[in-house]
């Protein structure tokens, strides 16, 4: 049985796409999504319209699902402040009957393939505990690199020695019965092996926004159990054409109703790592800065403190 491995798509239609034509040139017919379908791309019913088309697919629940549900039943006339205004608009522009099928998903999953239980979760925190959550993810790793704006690859070569040397994560991984464990959230790609425990971890990346430093491409990941039960996982990136994606994102309400995320999003995609984490964490201190404890941040402090983070790292680029 072949599968691919699909995880944080966030609207990116386009992504998606993509990946399911690669997959499909691949023959493979059996799909998993782990989580997070909508919220910073502009495409939320398209994606979830192609997911539903599938015939045979594992869907589960992300933790972006959640900011919608949150928003029901809510007073819209009170939705003025600009942190939230990404939330807002996919609220209000994502079908209903889309929003029930996915406020109406699995947290978990586990299943049976040719004789290997399959468990999936957004979060590998379901399944490690805090420790691999803390280092599985792109902002610890950028952060305690301090070098988060460079240095492609530092991430995956960073997760790859705590992997192969780090002995929290085997005694976590040691914790698991036989199986594979699939899940996304942190936005790298990464998968773990240990055949002999008959062990397998697998986080396809993110689909609709890498955060792994790999630029130009997208990815997910390929799942073959054979008949005897043979376990491989194969990584695969395809190729995205970003500027063309970020074009067509400008064209949208979007871009226009929650202008200052999509921009920070875009210098996401461009580079393939964390930058909404770190403008968080100077809008924060700008507004204490500044005397502004209202939250979520008003529209004028979040678009001023946007301005002085987006000329921050223009500066740094003339450097
Ligand atoms: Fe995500």
């Amino acid at each position: 049985m072949k599968y691919a491995v699909i995880s944080d798509i966030h609207g990116n239609y386009p992504a998606l796409k993509a990946v399911l034509q690669d997959a499909e040139n691949q023959e493979i017919s059996h799909f998993i999504f782990a989580g997070d379908y909508c919220i910073s791309g502009p495409w939320p019913d398209e994606c979830i319209a192609e997911i539903r088309s599938i015939k045979e697919k594992h869907v589960i629940r992300g933790n972006e699902e959640k900011y919608l549900e949150n928003l029901i039943g809510k007073d819209q006339s009170l939705w003025t402040d600009g942190q939230m205004q990404i939330s807002y608009w996919c609220y209000k522009n994502i079908s209903s009957d889309h929003l029930d099928y996915l406020l109406g998903l699995p947290h978990k999953d586990e299943f049976e393939s040719n004789g290997i239980t399959i468990h999936v979760a957004h979060s590998s925190m379901d399944f490690l505990g805090t420790y691999p959550f803390y280092t599985w993810n792109s902002v610890t790793v950028a952060e305690r690199n301090r070098q988060p704006y460079s240095d492609p690859g530092a991430i995956l070569a960073d997760m790859k020695k705590e992997m192969d040397q780090d002995s929290s994560f085997k005694e976590a991984v040691d914790k698991l019965e036989r199986g594979i464990y699939i899940f996304g959230h942190s936005h790298v790609q990464s998968s773990y092996m240990d055949r002999d425990k008959g062990i397998y971890l697998i986080n396809p990346g993110s689909c609709g926004l890498p955060l792994d430093g790999i630029r130009g491409n997208v990815p997910y990941t390929i799942l073959e159990i054979s008949d005897e039960g043979q376990v491989s996982i194969e990584e695969k990136r395809v190729p995205f054409d970003k500027e063309r994606y970020i074009n067509e994102v400008m064209l949208t309400s979007q871009f226009k109703e929650a202008n200052i995320w999509s921009r920070v999003i875009f210098r996401e995609q461009i580079t393939a790592l964390e930058h909404m984490y770190f403008f968080l964490a100077f809008v924060e201190q700008y507004s204490k800065d500044i005397g502004d404890f209202r939250r979520p941040y008003c529209l004028e402090t979040w678009e001023r403190a946007f301005e002085l983070w987006d000329q921050k790292l223009e500066d740094q680029k003339l450097k």
